[in-house]
């Protein structure tokens, strides 16, 4: 089974956990992609979604599925999304697709994160993959200082501006044994938006796609 069916295994298995919601919280990715198409097979059933990028924003759009705006909908029952990294504590790296700040809104604002990935995305100890941390322009070097103080190696995400203007930087080598420590630090550093560490809002729920069948994994 490939990587890219495992996605779509764990994106239609979240069907399963929607709970009859009727506006749904959609992240970004390759495997929220598969959610969304899936999503349009049962757009009769739903109001609406409300997007974490413009990208989602235009595959909704076109699967049928109206987009609604977080300042109307309140609280949302649901959000799935998917994860660069998640350990068994549902702790996740999100943002290889710099959508992390839009993410991590729509997350907060949901009672419920169900997390969909492939079985590659499952770590021990979070960090191997670089961290995305979402900076405005003027402040990407000293942000970077920071972060070097912090004892990681930022590099700028060359030609890339995320839907809200910004810059990113991808952080290597950070320890983090405290994740939520370490989400918080980075989050001080004036200047940064927000970064990809999901620790204070872990997912609730992560459906795996493995090769034998959508492993649920809960918090
Ligand atoms: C987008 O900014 C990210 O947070 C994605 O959720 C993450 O990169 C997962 O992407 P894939 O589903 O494409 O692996």
């Amino acid at each position: 089974m490939t990587a890219d069916d495992k996605k779509r295994a764990a994106a239609r298995a979240a069907l399963d956990h929607l709970d009859d919601a009727r506006i749904i919280g959609v992240g970004t990715g390759s495997t929220v992609n598969h959610f969304i198409d899936a999503l349009g097979s049962i757009r009769d059933r739903i109001e609406g979604a409300v997007s974490s990028s413009e990208a989602s924003t235009a595959r909704l759009r076109t699967a049928g599925i109206p987009v609604l705006d977080l300042n109307q909908t309140g609280t949302l029952d649901v959000y799935v999304d998917g994860a660069d990294e998640a350990n068994r504590q549902l702790q996740l790296i999100k943002g290889g697709g710099g959508a992390l700040t839009r993410e991590k809104i729509v997350a907060e604002a949901s009672r419920r994160f169900v997390c969909i990935a492939d079985d590659s995305k499952l770590v021990g100890l979070l960090g191997a993959f670089p961290l995305p941390v979402e900076v405005i322009p003027m402040a990407r070097s000293l942000v970077a200082r920071k972060l070097v103080a912090l004892g990681g190696q930022p590099a700028l995400r060359e030609g890339f501006v995320t839907d809200n203007g910004n810059v990113i930087l991808d952080v290597r080598n950070l320890d983090f044994t405290d994740a939520a420590g370490l989400e918080t630090r980075i989050n001080n550093i004036p200047g940064v938006i927000t970064c990809g560490i999901f620790a204070h809002r872990p997912a609730d729920l992560l459906l795996l796609g493995t090769d034998n069948g959508v492993e649920v994994i809960r918090a």
